[in-house]
């Protein structure tokens, strides 16, 4: 991680070659960067109030009113002008600065008691968890994340940099972030999912400057899951010559690609902050580009130079397209490979290197077939995908690299290859990640837009900021391959009347507008293929209609709600033209290792008391059966998508598990939809995904686990998850039966299975021949503890970690699968430990406590290096009356 941050400081430090030299340059080493860009990571102290400390607000809230409020809007608005098309629409900076006064903004303010954090910080995530949804509502994960936030920080100014354009990058602050420097307001951004730019250059001088950022979430309902608190992305520092590449400035695009050739097209927005009139020369590079090292390869190609004349305060526009030979294309694994290119722009006056920009992007064709479905490079890729919120379990909203990373990781595993950024743009890392593992992303952007979901939600402020959030998202993240579509909205209340339409049309305008090369989108729920929505959608995105909702013969006593038969065929015939997919499908639950019975004999079932589920052990049936009441279990999504081959794939709800929207236990902390617990534990559907998704992988999982103690003579169905076709069951070595696939179904069941201790052993079979086989037995008491480390040496920065698993174990050495031991960590050494979970959704222990029960057999240790500090890091368990257990990692 340190390294990683050193190579992006690294590309950005000046230097001084010369246009002569460029065409030497380019093909000896990679070029250098003449900008500065450093992330503001440490140096910041904060504190978090729980009512408004300081007078201030953005606007009037329901859940903030009052008289003695000075709202800050107009000098907020201004910052997105940039991103709003028609000037007469442009917002008016207010001349004076606001009247009112701020003792956290001020440069004297002694902040020496305030909380020393690094940045990216979720304030909440660290905290207990709320007693009760008084103040957040409980789909929001009762952590305390209202209140204000202030951030305060010096920056540093030598001479050199007064002659530079000085900005504020912030990748994402939640939320209504409004930044101060020596004592200005200069701007903010209140969609705490976005990214955005200030230009602080005027508000600087020589020395130390005070920066000072307030962050606010309302006191109340503002969002159907959790949304994090604070400053929970990177900033940056960023300083150039004043005339230099536009914020996000660089736009890239692939055309007639084939294995043979393809032309890159691209287009540069260059802008003169400078006092003086300029002739600059443009020059770009194509390289080839190692993501994982962060590293340029071998030169590939040059775009054609350009001069241009800027005039002071001058913006303009510079093309350039170049044909590359065999270009090593983009694409998801496991057929193709998602290679990358970087492009260097470099501006020059004259010999004099003025600044650099670097563009990472892939090379790709993408075909949208409303018959066949996606086509990446020509090839038929089904979209095998998963919803995934922003957070990072029991690290909560503040990004990590190696978080996202792992969670990416244990999604490719089980197959999956495009991931939905629900319901909002995600950190920009994270692109990075898709970009360079492959995966296909649909970039999201709005949860709601006028209609409100929760009072206090994105609605209040879509009308003033639709525009720029929609513009800034997509000039943000349009270089990255991984992005394959665009949605700009989810389950929309007006998706059923003609407000919605014209909503609509307008925001499809706008993402028409900023990107020519890929369709868009938004997820519709209730409406019907000839609701007037329907039309000005470039994809057809369904959430749960394509499978039918409250759909089944178990699901039949439902009175209540929305019902649906499935929708697939309708919208296909509506829309003869355009791409199906489900943008959500499942909404399975499911609690990692329990299971309830008697099974359900269906291949779906709503859950209840009765039917899978148990409201005394919050447990919801392992057997993967079961779903919210919109929902369709596994199995049914697969026959329905299987029977539709025009269905282009979907979209899991969800792959994680996420904090907040406790369904079965609405006092939960987090969830049941994920396939993944929140720890990082795979469900028993990992494997029942995995069968499906990876076909070609030999797999065989059985369930349930086999301590029943209470259950001998009792019928305990087993059910086998496989990529074979023919699967045999053994129980204590007699024979249950050889069964052989079905078509349209997804697992092996035997549901008269009569439970003895012992072993289960299953065998299954491809094309006749033995293709993978999975044990299961009963096993002894716990007598011990096992650590094991997903990574044993990480890097010393403090934010690289170790996700160390531990599991009670009999004294074989099996996993004992129902222990619910107390456990300690303690770490010592050159690490810390960061925060533990067991992916218990009820678990109300709060995340940074280094005591927890393990749940099911498991717990879970999150561990990082102090930052500068190398050599061993210790990590032990220990539980009463347990072996305890001991690892070793290295901090390097
Ligand atoms: C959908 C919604 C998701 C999530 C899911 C849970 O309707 O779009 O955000 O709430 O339901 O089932």
């Amino acid at each position: 991680m340190r390294n990683l941050y050193r190579l992006i400081y690294l590309r950005y430090v000046f230097c001084g070659s010369s246009l002569s030299e460029a065409s030497a340059i380019k093909k000896r080493e990679p070029p250098k960067a003449a900008n500065e860009r450093v992330r503001l990571h440490d140096g910041w102290r904060f504190r978090r109030y729980e009512e408004i400390p300081d007078n201030v607000i953005y606007d009037f809230r329901e859940d903030a009113d009052g008289d003695n409020l000075h709202v800050l809007k107009p000098w907020i608005l201004p910052t997105a002008n940039d991103f709003i098309k028609n000037p007469d629409n442009h917002h008016t900076r207010p001349t004076e600065q606001p009247d009112v006064r701020i003792e956290f903004a001020k440069n004297s303010y002694d902040d020496s008691e305030w909380a020393n954090v690094t940045v990216p910080h979720d304030w909440a995530i660290e905290l207990p968890f709320l007693e009760d949804g008084d103040t957040i509502p409980l789909m929001m994960g009762q952590l305390p994340v209202h209140g204000v936030g202030w951030y305060r920080r010096t920056l540093e100014m030598v001479s050199d940099d007064l002659e530079k354009v000085v900005y504020l990058d912030i990748d994402g602050g939640m939320s209504y972030s409004m930044v101060w420097v020596n004592e200005h307001l200069v701007g903010g951004w209140p969609f705490g999912y976005n990214s955005f730019r200030l230009d602080i250059t005027s508000f600087l001088k020589q020395g130390k400057n005070s920066l000072a950022i307030r962050v606010e979430n309302p006191r109340g309902p503002s969002s159907r899951w959790y949304p994090g608190a604070g400053l929970y992305r990177n900033v940056w520092l960023t300083k150039v010559h004043p005339t230099h590449v536009a914020h996000w400035g660089t736009f890239i695009t692939s055309n007639d690609v084939s294995p043979e050739s393809a032309t890159v097209d691209l287009a540069v927005q260059i802008e003169n902050k400078g006092i003086e009139k300029r002739t600059i020369t443009v020059t770009t590079q194509i390289y080839e580009y190692d993501a994982k090292e962060r590293q340029h390869g071998e030169f590939v190609a040059e775009i054609p130079q350009r001069k241009i004349n800027l005039l002071r305060g001058d913006r303009q526009s510079v093309n350039g397209s170049v044909r590359i030979k065999k270009p090593r294309l983009w694409g998801p694994p496991p057929t193709q490979f998602p290679h990358l290119y970087v492009a260097m722009t470099r501006l020059w006056d004259g010999e004099k290197l003025l600044g650099s920009y670097e563009t990472q992007f892939g090379i790709r064709s993408l075909q949208f077939d409303p018959d066949k479905g996606l086509l990446v490079n020509n090839e038929h890729v089904y979209l095998q995908g998963v919803n995934q919120h922003h957070d990072l379990g029991a690290l909560g909203a503040a990004f990590n690299q190696r978080a996202a990373e792992r969670q990416l990781e244990i999604l490719q595993e089980m197959g999956t290859n495009a991931i939905r950024m629900s319901h909002n743009p995600p950190a920009p890392e994270l692109l990075d990640l898709t970009d360079r593992m492959g995966f296909l992303v649909i970039d999201e952007v709005f949860d709601s837009w006028l209609e409100k979901k929760t009072d206090l939600d994105f609605h209040l402020i879509f009308e003033d900021w639709y525009e720029a959030d929609l513009r800034s998202v997509m000039r943000r993240d349009r270089n990255h391959p991984s992005v394959f579509m665009w949605s700009y909205g989810n389950e929309v209340p007006e998706q059923n009347d003609e407000m919605g339409a014209q909503i609509s049309s307008s925001l499809r305008a706008i993402a028409h507008a900023e990107d020519h090369t890929r369709p868009t989108s938004f997820s519709l729920n209730t409406a019907t293929p000839n609701a007037s929505i329907t039309d000005t959608a470039d994809i057809i995105n369904l959430n749960y209609q394509g499978e039918g909702i409250r759909y089944g013969p178990a699901y039949n006593h439902l009175t209540e709600g929305t019902k649906k038969t499935p929708q697939y065929d309708a919208f296909h015939e509506g829309h003869p033209d355009k791409l199906i997919l489900g943008s959500e499908v499942a909404s399975a639950l499911s609690l990692r290792g329990s299971f309830v019975f008697p099974v359900t004999p269906y291949n779906s079932a709503p859950v209840n008391d009765t039917s899978g589920g148990d409201s005394d052990t919050l447990a919801v049936s392992a057997y993967e059966l079961y779903t919210a009441q919109p929902g369709s279990a596994a199995d049914r999504v697969f026959k329905a998508q299987d029977e539709h081959s025009f269905v282009a794939g979907g979209f899991v709800w969800a792959g994680w598990d996420y904090i907040g929207e406790p369904y079965w236990c609405e006092t939960c902390r987090s969830g049941y939809y994920g396939i993944i617990d929140l720890a990082g534990f795979k469900k028993e559907r990992f494997w029942l995904y995995q069968a499906h998704w990876k076909s070609i992988l030999p797999m065989a999982h059985i369930i349930p686990h086999w301590n029943w103690p209470d259950r001998e003579g009792k019928v305990t169905p087993v059910h086998v998850f496989t990529s074979g076709d023919e699967a045999e069951l053994f129980v204590n070595g007699n024979s249950q039966g050889r069964l052989k696939r079905e078509s349209l179904e997804y697992r092996f069941r035997w549901d008269n299975v009569t439970y003895e201790p012992g072993e289960v052993h299953a065998v299954t079979y491809k094309d006749g021949k033995k293709w993978a086989t999975d044990t299961v037995r009963t096993t002894g008491a716990a007598t011990g503890l096992r650590l094991t480390a997903d990574r044993t040496k990480i890097a010393s920065d403090g934010e690289d970690i170790s996700f160390v698993t531990l599991e009670v174990v009999d004294p074989d050495g099996h996993l004992v699968p129902d222990a619910a031991h107390t456990v300690t960590f303690s770490v010592s050494g050159a690490g810390n430990l960061v925060a533990t979970d067991n992916g218990f959704p009820a678990d109300m222990t709060a995340f940074t406590s280094a005591r927890r029960k393990a749940f099911n057999g498991l717990c879970l240790g999150i561990v990082s290096a102090t930052a500068g500090s190398f050599g061993t890091i210790s990590v032990k368990a220990e539980s009463e009356g347990l072996e305890p257990a001991e690892i070793i990692l290295q901090s390097v």
